[in-house]
Parts: structure tokens; sequence; C-alpha cells
């Protein structure tokens, strides 16, 4: 399956960045949360609070089940998705992993932009929280195949800067 799939943590413009690619490739644009979102009927800082993490990860696993026959789409991922191994290897079946990163404090300079909308990051100390998260799912990140820096960039800047790798345009070669 050629998708062109965008993992990484929160905060480093994976929607956004996506919804630019798919424009540019012309693709269809598929948001992950968006999407558990509208199956659940609420936000996703609303899912936490109700069914907790837990709940949460349940929706987000068989949202990714769901995928199973999408092709040729820009998926944009939620931060946390890849901490399922499952997750994992059927998202690695679906396409290219594209993981886009950043450094702590410009995430958390994006994230608090939107208040509320993190509940992993929590009220009291979200930087401390942010450097904590990123230690821990560092391993995971680096299954992507593919790493784009945000931090100094637009979002047309990276979608420019994706635009320019052959393994974005490689995918869809094999497809047609
Ligand atoms: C999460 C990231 C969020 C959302 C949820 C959990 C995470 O998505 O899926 O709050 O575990 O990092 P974004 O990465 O789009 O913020």
């Amino acid at each position: 399956m050629n998708n062109l799939i965008l993992v990484g943590f929160m905060g480093t413009g994976k929607s956004a960045v996506g919804k630019g690619l798919a424009r540019r490739l012309d693709r269809a644009f598929v948001d992950l949360d968006e999407r558990i979102e509208r199956g659940a009927g609420c936000t996703v800082a609303e899912i936490f609070e109700r069914e907790g993490e837990a709940g949460f990860r349940k929706r987000e696993r068989a949202a990714v089940e769901a995928l199973a026959d999408t092709r040729d789409a820009v998926i944009a991922t939620g931060g946390g998705v890849l901490l399922d191994s499952e997750n994992l290897k059927r998202l690695q079946g679906l396409g290219l992993l594209v993981c886009l990163t950043a450094r702590p404090e410009v995430i958390l300079g994006r994230v608090e932009k939107s208040p509320g909308k993190r509940p992993l990051l929590g009220k009291f100390d979200p930087a401390a929280r942010v450097r904590e998260l990123l230690t821990v799912r560092a391993a995971v990140y680096r299954q992507a195949a593919l790493t784009v820096d945000t931090s100094d960039h637009s979002i047309e800047e990276v979608v420019e800067l994706l635009l320019k790798k052959p393994e974005i345009w490689k995918g869809r070669a094999e497809s047609k």
C-alpha cells in the first residue's frame, strides 16, 4: 500500500503538514484523531476525561484497523499511535512512515497555543511532561523510514522539504 503516514510527537505539525502534502500530491487526507472524534461524537480531550487513556487507545487501535483498505492517502496520526506494536505493524504495512520532529521548547510553544487540547500533558508542568514523553517514545519514532525536523520551518516549508524527498514519490510511482 502506498499511503504516506505522518507520525511523531504532539505539536510537530502532522495534521497541518498532512493536509498541505495531500493537496500538493492530489491525494485524499485522513486525520486519525478526527476520525476517532467523529466516531465518539466528542473531542479527544473528552474521551480522555470519560474513558481514560485506555479508552482512547482502544478507539485509536480500532481506527488504525479500519484503515486496512486505505490507499493513495496521506494519513496524519496522533502522537502516541506507535506505542502499540500492533498499530506500528499495521501502519508499516499501509505505507511509508514519515516522522515529524521538533525541539522540546518548540513543541511546548506550539501546544500552548491550543490549551486543553492535549490531555496527556496535564496542567502542572507540561515542559517536564513533554521531555519525559519524548524520552520514552524516542525508540518508537525511530521506526519511521523518514524523519524531518519541523522546528525552524513553516507548514509550507515542511511540505516543500518533504516533496524534495525521493521516498515520498516512490510509492506513487509503484502504484501507477
Ligand atoms: C496523543 C497525541 C494527540 C492525541 C492524544 C494522544 C499522544 O494527537 O492523539 O491526545 O499520545 O501523543 P496529536 O499528536 O495530534 O496532538
